[in-house]
């Protein structure tokens, strides 16, 4: 143990001095980084100064105490978005697993557990983590009020712009979290591969490790992660699951493209408050615009801090009914939650759809392409001003 390392980066926590200074020896033997060790309950340690420049702090507790999943809640916020939270424990339930993840801990081990066992989910936890490009991860969520107006196609396709953009080949992801009907992987021709039954009942066992088989990846290098389809079913997840779902996608990759479902899930909230933006797709159409326009504001209304933007999709220059709507009228007609609007282009995107292509290998360049690379872009520029 160093006690006086001038910027600890593993902090261990509980009274079980024994396994602590095990796992601060075996990280000094192994180079791991600097260890402090605060050698008392969780409950007094939960207010030292030393959790703040923790990289990532180990705790281990008794959860049948109140007092200490109290004392672990306030840790988990204090550290939240700074340092990954481990915990240790005797035993933990369903119940208590779902909270766990719900306060977002990097990781839980079961005791009794190898002091190597500890070092290496802190160095996963680190590496989780470091892996977030400099100006973190950006999740991106496609809505709509109503069906069939191109919220896939819209997803999939901002999927495919912005990993041109991205750092790397492999930085962006598409989430169809349409577990009932979702299209996503039918759109681009490719098998959905993840597994609900694996999942569902064992949100502990989830990990970046066993979610990496269950990514479908598209020769672009998009990857997608679609449910293998239940079409007469609908899966019930339990919330924490889907959260802690997003959570790995989105330490994983640099852009997280969510396609919602139509129908509200008991996890649709907290999907949008966690996204970066939320763009509900619409059609050019009086009742589109108008489900569209209710949708946002009744979003603001729950959600105070979302800032819904809305998508015309199949925009048509010309006056297309009655007395016709133009894009002025269109951007009356949203008060305030107007982004832009995407062309009409029947005969591209259908036939994407039903080549399982991309529109870009359909059509470079198309019309469709830059009016949403328009829309990305315009958030793109958001994004910097807030930085
Ligand atoms: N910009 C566009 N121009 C012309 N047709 C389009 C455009 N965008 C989507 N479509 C057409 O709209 C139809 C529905 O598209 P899509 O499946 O993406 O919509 P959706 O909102 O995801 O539908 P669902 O409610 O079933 O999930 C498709 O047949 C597609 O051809
Ligand atoms: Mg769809």
């Amino acid at each position: 143990m160093e006690a006086n390392a001038p910027s600890p980066t593993i902090v261990l926590i509980g009274t079980d001095a024994a396994l602590l200074g095990a796992v601060a020896a075996s990280a000094g033997a192994s180079n791991a980084g600097a260890v402090r060790v605060l050698a008392e309950s969780v409950e007094q340690a939960c207010k030292r100064p030393e959790i703040d420049t923790a990289a990532v702090v180990v705790v281990d507790i008794d959860p049948k105490r109140r007092e200490s999943l109290v004392a672990l809640q306030a840790i988990a916020m204090r550290s939240f978005g700074r340092a990954p939270v481990i915990v240790l424990a005797d035993a933990f339930d369903d119940a208590l697993v779902r909270w766990f993840l719900q306060i977002r801990l990097a990781d839980f081990l079961r005791k009794p557990v190898e002091p190597k066992e500890i070092l290496k989910a802190c160095i996963r936890a680190l590496k989780a983590t470091s892996s977030l490009p400099e100006d973190g991860s950006q999740i991106l969520s496609f809505l709509s009020p109503a069906g069939g107006v191109g919220t896939t196609t819209l997803a999939i396709e901002a999927a495919m712009l912005l990993r041109k953009s991205g750092q790397k080949d492999d930085s962006t992801c598409v989430v169809d979290l349409d577990f009932q009907n979702g299209t996503c992987t039918d759109y681009l021709d490719l098998e959905p591969r993840l597994d609900l039954d694996e999942i569902g009942p064992h949100p502990e066992r989830l990990d970046l490790q066993l979610l990496e088989v269950m990514f479908s990846r598209h020769a672009s290098g998009v990857s997608v992660l679609a449910a293998k389809g239940r079409p007469a079913e609908r899966p019930a997840l339990d919330a924490s699951v889907v959260i802690r779902l997003l959570d790995l996608v989105s330490a994983r990759f640099e852009n997280v493209i969510i396609d919602l479902p139509r129908a509200w899930e008991p996890w649709t909230d907290q999907v949008l408050l966690g996204s970066n933006r939320v763009y509900l797709v619409t059609d050019m159409t009086v009742p589109g615009l108008r489900l569209a326009r209710r949708l946002a504001g009744a979003l603001v209304e729950r959600l105070p801090d979302l800032k819904p933007r809305v998508i015309v999709n199949r925009f048509e220059q010309q006056l297309i009914f009655g007395n016709g709507l133009r894009r002025a009228e269109v951007e009356r007609a949203l008060e305030g939650y107007f982004e832009g609007t995407v062309v009409n282009n029947y005969k591209l995107v259908r036939e994407a759809i039903d080549r399982g292509l991309p529109l870009e290998a359909v059509k470079a360049g198309s019309n469709v392409s830059t009016d949403l690379k328009r829309i990305l872009l315009a958030q793109a520029a958001d994004k910097m001003r807030a930085a």
